[in-house]
């Protein structure tokens, strides 16, 4: 059990606000990593450590590429500072997805972001990771890793909004979350059927039969479900198949709010009223807070700090 004063927390300016709150859970202060680029696009990483027992560095892993060396710079400054246990808290862990080969001659790039990562730190901490084959990080990290679960932040924000939407999972890989959203709230839920004709080109199919809403009618709002908007081509095709379907209001909820170039755009013309999403990376459509989660795991399972 590490006690709070013996606990750092160190995050990079681009998870700010997540840090400020994670801080704030924690009751210790939040010392801001700094990173200066080199013309050539190097970087040099310095932290502000006073060398404590244990440390938390926080960063979201999204356009991962110049932000994945910079937390292993991280990692080696607060060594060389003499802190012993440094746990890497990355609410968004990018490069999850490509997890084996799909064509002959291409890396599995999560094992080797997973091995670089296990080496540099002492346990890693995420928000659903996007995991298809394989089911727990335990079985590609070789320090103790976990993804949390966004349902329960979801499922409070769904109770405290006082709606009864349709709960949508575009696609099967959705199911398992939505499902749980759904025990959580008591909604009717479905799951569509996706088909991926290109990075930014998908056709979604939904149930035949939808749950009836109100007096024996289709439902008038639905809320789609995803852990990720990128493009938003997931979002838009299946908000446009439930409008066909006669639903009002269509209404969406991600955990990490990626969005391409070009997505909220794609979203507004596809008719979605509003998107929603937690503050695993920051956006203007953060409503949902993720940092008392993050805070529970840190206390209850790794035994670091306490919660205020
Ligand atoms: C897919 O497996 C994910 O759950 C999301 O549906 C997907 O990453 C969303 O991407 P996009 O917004 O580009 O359709």
């Amino acid at each position: 059990m590490i006690a709070s004063q013996s606990l750092e927390l160190h995050a990079f300016d681009d998870s700010a606000p997540l840090a400020g709150r994670l801080a704030e859970q924690l009751g210790i202060d939040c010392q801001t990593v700094e990173v200066h680029r080199f013309p050539d696009e190097e970087s040099l990483v310095r932290v502000r450590s006073a060398g404590a027992p244990a440390a938390i560095v926080l960063r979201a892993l999204d356009r991962p590429n110049p932000k994945l060396p910079e937390i292993l710079f991280a990692a080696d400054a607060l060594r060389r500072r003499g802190v012993g246990r440094i746990v890497l808290v990355a609410p968004y862990l990018g490069y999850m997805r490509q997890d084996r080969v799909f064509r002959e001659g291409e890396a599995v790039s999560q094992r080797v972001v997973a091995r670089l990562l296990g080496d540099a730190f002492d346990a890693v901490v995420t928000v659903e990771a996007h995991l298809h084959r394989i089911h727990a990080l335990a079985e590609i990290f070789d320090c103790p890793a976990h993804s949390l679960s966004a349902a329960p932040a979801i499922a409070r924000w769904c109770r405290e909004a006082g709606h009864e939407p349709l709960l949508v999972g575009p696609d099967a890989e959705s199911a398992p979350w939505v499902r749980a959203l759904a025990e959580a709230t008591g909604l009717a839920w479905i799951v569509g059927e996706k088909t991926r004709l290109g990075d930014r080109e998908v056709v979604i199919e939904l149930p035949e039969r939808l749950p009836i809403g109100g007096r024996g009618a289709v439902p008038e709002l639905a809320l789609l479900v995803d852990d990720i908007a990128s493009s938003g081509a997931t979002l838009a095709a299946a908000a446009k198949a439930l409008r066909a379907r006669g639903i009002e209001r269509v209404e969406a909820v991600v955990v990490h709010a990626l969005f391409a170039p070009g997505a909220e755009e794609i979203l507004r013309t596809a008719g979605l009223a509003r998107i929603l999403s937690t503050d695993t990376l920051s956006h203007p459509s953060n409503e949902i807070g993720v940092a008392g989660s993050i805070a529970a795991h840190l206390v209850d399972e790794l035994g670091l700090g306490s919660r205020t």
